[in-house]
């Protein structure tokens, strides 16, 4: 019997018996969020490029923080996504079904590029190759794009991002996001990385005195990182990490503030109200900082549509909701309408 006939033979058992051929790595199916449109003045706005990743777990987050973009962006077919993720092809799908008219493209991340400098953190989900993604963006953009606005999947923006995108980075920065000079540097790092003779002075010389900055939205300047080669320079701290001595614990955040902190361009608050998904290890409700709010994002252990799908959501999570496209049973969520 040819194999096409076998697997006919098989499909129809498996039919006529009831079972169904739905894997564990299936995607859900997700609702075509409406078009948005370009307003009045949009003519002469410059194209945003936004960068984002796509994986299966955090698939749901990432449509939800598109289509939020979207809905508050004045000029929002001036926006280009460009996606990165290990399996371009399998999501690829998924974005357009969603998003028919939207301009993106999805890119391939290679995760080899990152499994062997990875060490474990806190935290698992901090541990997967996607979320180092970010790191390599400058060589994964075509060229053409100079400048690049990365966010977090787990993130909604309630503002026009065209606000974010303007900002400033003259003369020469290579990096703006939201600094936080409160929080307490130290404890970001190790005491065996302060009591070494050469990693702290890493941070002499800096324009200003180090703070922490949350890297799940930064505006990016590709050419001066290209120039510069800051892909290679945040690499060389996770192999000094994994490789030499354990100087942090958390993820992907660390090599970043060890290159940027100190140069970063400051962003107004509003643009990263973060922190939302709880701490690393409880995962408990938090509430805004104090202040206008551009952007929301769940960072931290616990995810709005986990908590919803539970019955146990944190007040803010309901501000997440009205962007979750997920399509449940085939039917329209009454609840999901923007
Ligand atoms: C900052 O964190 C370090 C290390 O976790 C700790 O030793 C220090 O006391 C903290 N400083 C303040 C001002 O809380």
């Amino acid at each position: 019997m040819p194999l096409s006939a076998l697997l006919a033979a098989v499909l129809l058992l498996l039919a006529a018996s009831g079972m169904t051929l739905a894997t564990p790595s299936e995607l859900p199916r997700f609702r075509e969020a409406p078009a948005f449109r370009n307003g009045p003045g949009c003519a002469t706005a410059p194209t945003v490029h936004i960068a984002m990743t796509l994986d299966a777990a955090y698939l749901r987050g990432s449509l939800a923080g598109v289509l939020s973009v979207l809905r508050h962006a004045s000029c929002p077919e001036s926006l280009f996504f460009h996606f990165l993720a290990t399996r371009p092809r399998r999501f690829r799908p998924a974005v357009a079904a969603s998003f028919p008219s939207l301009a993106f493209d999805v890119y391939r991340f290679d995760p080899d590029l990152v499994r062997g400098r990875i060490s474990s953190s806190v935290r698992r989900a901090l541990d997967q190759p996607l979320n180092y993604a970010r790191i390599y963006l400058a060589d994964i953009l075509p060229r053409s794009v100079r400048r690049v606005i990365y966010f977090d999947s787990d993130l909604v923006v309630v503002d026009d991002v065209a606000r974010l995108w303007a900002t400033d980075l003259a003369p020469d920065h290579v990096l703006a996001a939201p600094e936080y000079c409160h929080a307490n540097f130290t404890s970001y790092f190790t005491d065996r990385f302060w009591s070494d003779a050469n990693f702290p002075r890493s941070f002499s010389g800096r324009s200003r005195p180090p703070c922490y900055f949350n890297t799940g939205v930064m505006v990016m300047e590709l050419d001066r990182w290209r120039a510069g080669g800051y892909t290679r320079m945040l690499e060389s701290w996770m192999e000094v990490q994994k490789r030499e001595a354990r100087i942090y614990e958390l993820g992907s955040m660390p090599p970043f503030l060890l290159v940027f902190a100190g140069e970063v361009k400051g962003v107004e608050h509003r643009w990263n109200q973060h922190g939302l998904g709880g701490d690393n290890v409880e995962g408990l409700c938090r509430d805004l900082h104090p202040g206008p709010v551009s952007l929301l994002h769940w960072s931290g252990k616990g995810k709005p549509w986990l908590r919803l799908d539970a019955g146990h959501s944190c007040p803010l999570d309901a501000l997440w909701a009205p962007y979750d496209l997920l399509l449940r049973d085939g039917h329209h969520d009454l609840f999901a309408d923007v």
